[in-house]
């Protein structure tokens, strides 16, 4: 193997131009939004931070491309530029999604709600169950869409089910990898065609970007490049600069956020304040087996009921450590809610069938001491 293929030397080094500009060890950013056109031979070819080309952009993009084992990627402003303006580009005309049941809230709104009206259609099925996924096959369905370790539940879908399926069909394999990362699974490599992140998560890792990418093939990356310049979703090349800068310590970050997670989740599962934790690390977890198929680790989110949605709301409040926060990814433990936070959008009887109880807290765990992160949860457990 060649050494600068392993994933810890391509977050230091790749994207880096070559040779070095000015000598800088740090990538450069170019903040200009206009440039010298050149003898530019089409529209695509002139440089304009709109249209996802410009040098410090460009150097994102090849780290992420790197990280995934891509020919290419795209950094976008948001998760959800990338999520909507890939799908939209896959589905075409009047396509047909099938789509994992358990979502992030916002890609499961916009399929729910909004395909719709673009002449799009969607069907969710149950991504552990490959038996049933044939029944909701259509003449124009164009894309099988999971995540690699879904919100709030941690769940695993059967993705060597889900690329193989996707294969027999003639479909698009994509999957939104943000509770995973490469550090834990390569969906490329493992039959996916277009990787989908939330780049706000852990590929920047501080809690201070919002931003999203997409990786895949040149052909099919170029399509959504080619839709995104029109929709407008594009991140500028600061945003870009902190994505490159953040990736640089994922693989460390990713590790020992995942070394913690084990370890919360095995105290959690001991606790009798607590009724059932999720944490696919776990060997009682119903997808433990899945993840050990697929992955390299198990990631650094879990979530966990308590006895009440009353103790889930103590619970919360009393840490003095750990912070109450929305998003996740970050090098600090962030603790929410799904009810009364990230899921709050969805109605009840949709939370519900989700299976997201008012007593469901998620975590994601950080690079503390875990000496200290277990203490801090074990006080605020006791007697709840
Ligand atoms: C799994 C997942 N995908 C996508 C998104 C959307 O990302 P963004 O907020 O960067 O648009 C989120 C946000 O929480 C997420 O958790």
């Amino acid at each position: 193997m060649d050494p600068a293929s392993r994933l810890d030397t391509l977050a230091v080094h790749a994207g880096m131009p070559s040779p070095r500009p000015g000598g800088a060890v740090a990538i450069p950013l170019y903040l200009s939004s206009s440039y010298d056109p050149g003898d530019a031979g089409s529209y695509d070819d002139l440089r304009y931070p709109r249209l996802n080309n410009t040098p410090t952009q460009l150097a994102a993009a090849a780290r992420v491309a790197a990280l995934e084992g891509a020919e290419a990627g795209l950094i976008t402003a948001s998760g959800m530029a990338a999520i909507t303006t890939a799908t939209l580009e896959a589905l075409g005309e009047g396509g047909h999604l099938i789509a994992q049941d358990t979502l992030y809230s916002g890609t499961f709104k916009f399929f729910a709600h909004e395909l719709s009206r673009f002449g799009c259609a969607v069907d969710f099925v149950d991504a552990t169950r490959p038996e049933t996924w044939a029944a909701a096959l259509r003449p124009n369905t164009r894309a099988f869409y999971t995540e690699a370790l879904t919100n709030p539940l941690i769940q695993v879908a059967d993705h060597q089910a889900v690329a193989a399926f996707a294969r027999a069909h003639g479909l698009l394999a994509m999957i939104d990898a943000t509770f995973a990362t490469p550090v834990v699974f390569r969906p490329l490599a493992a039959g996916y065609d277009l990787v989908l992140h939330s780049a706000t998560k852990y590929l920047n890792g501080h809690s201070d970007l919002v931003a999203g990418a997409v990786a895949g093939s040149e052909a099919l990356v170029g399509r959504v490049r080619g839709r995104l310049n029109l929709l407008g979703g594009s991140l500028d090349p600061f945003g870009c600069y902190m994505l490159a800068r953040g990736l640089s310590t994922l693989g460390l970050r990713v590790r020992q956020q995942g070394a913690n997670a084990l370890a919360l989740a095995r105290l959690l599962e001991g606790h009798p304040a607590v009724r059932r934790v999720h944490h696919p690390g776990l060997e009682a977890s119903p997808h433990h087996e899945r993840a050990k198929a697929s992955f390299t680790g198990f990631g650094a989110m879990l979530s966990f009921e308590t006895h009440s949605a009353e103790a889930a709301a103590r619970f919360v409040t009393r840490l003095r450590l750990a912070v109450r926060a929305l998003s996740l990814g970050g090098v600090e433990t962030l603790v929410t809610r799904p009810a009364a936070t990230t899921h709050m959008g969805l109605s009840p009887e949709e939370r519900a069938r989700q299976g997201i109880s008012d007593a469901l807290i998620r975590v994601s765990v950080g690079i503390e001491d875990i000496a200290d992160l277990s203490a801090d949860f074990t006080q605020a457990l006791e007697g709840l």
